[in-house]
């Protein structure tokens, strides 16, 4: 990920292309800098997709370009939620499932739960998340007890029973354009959109390192655990190829 300090002798590194293509960081962060001013949007796209990508088969690029636009892929950058399958976390998954999926690919507790925190930018669709709202109990508000219940009718209002299920809202309430902490200060208070991102909050075992990245700016924690996710899988000598194309295998 642009921005982020590779790690010496972890697979990948800054400055590994120094000889053989020198400015090549440099690009990659203009490019991507100069796309982003024109459209913001672009950085949830990209955030998300390197998180698939690693999961999927490691951080090789497999996921990217090759099955665009279907069924992993779209060229939007969003991923489908049909390519949550197999080993990809899915927001039905327990915390502890979701703790097990991280810990295959040698990601502990703590990165879980900064990693997640990516959630800081982007949206998701109120089809993803209203059962949350509605009918969840049959007591209360019939809201999930674990939204605030003045963040309910907010959220209500958001996302009507019947309105449009791909109405986009953001995941990070107040701050979805900052790459801030307050996405873990909004699970504190009941505030988290989906599902998986409350229950970090609501399971004991992840609360006190969402209460303590809440606690101070998370960047260079995100950082760290960015690196070590981009590791995974990395290819190395002659393993993989360089495609000439960069969407299709050479
Ligand atoms: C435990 C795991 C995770 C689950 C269950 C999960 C689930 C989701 C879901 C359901 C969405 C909404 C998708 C949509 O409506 O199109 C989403 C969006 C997003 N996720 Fe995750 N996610 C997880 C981990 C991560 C990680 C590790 C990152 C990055 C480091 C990440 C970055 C994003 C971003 C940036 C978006 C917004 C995408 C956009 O605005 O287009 N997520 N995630």
């Amino acid at each position: 990920m642009v921005g982020t300090t590779m790690v010496e002798g972890q697979g990948t590194r800054v400055g590994f292309y120094a000889t053989t293509c020198r400015r090549a960081e440099s690009i990659v962060r203009a490019t991507v800098q100069s796309h982003f001013t024109s459209d913001s949007s672009i950085a949830p796209g990209l955030l998300r997709m390197h998180f698939h990508d690693c999961f999927v088969n490691g951080c090789d690029a497999s996921t990217n370009g090759l099955s665009w636009p279907v069924p992993t892929g779209r060229r939007d950058g969003r991923v489908s939620l049909a390519s949550d399958a197999s080993n990809l976390p899915g927001f039905t998954d327990s915390v502890d499932v979701q703790k097990q999926k991280f810990a295959a690919f040698g990601l502990n507790t703590l990165d879980l739960v900064t990693l997640v925190g990516g959630h800081t930018i982007g949206t998701t669709a109120c089809q993803f998340f209203r059962y949350r709202l509605y009918n969840f109990t049959t007591t209360g508000n019939g809201a999930d007890p674990s939204i605030n219940p003045a963040f309910v009718s907010q959220l209500q209002t958001l996302c009507p029973q019947n309105g449009d299920g791909s109405r986009r809202i953001a995941l990070d309430t107040g701050s979805q354009n900052r790459f801030d902490s307050s996405f873990f200060a909004n699970l504190r208070s009941g505030r988290g959109i989906l599902e998986s991102d409350q229950k970090l909050w609501t399971d004991a075992t992840t609360r006190t390192f969402v209460q303590r990245l809440a606690g101070f700016t998370f960047g260079p924690q995100f950082g760290r655990s960015m690196v070590k996710m981009s590791n995974i899988g990395v290819k190395t000598g002659t393993n993989g190829e360089i495609r000439r194309v960069c969407s299709a295998i050479n």
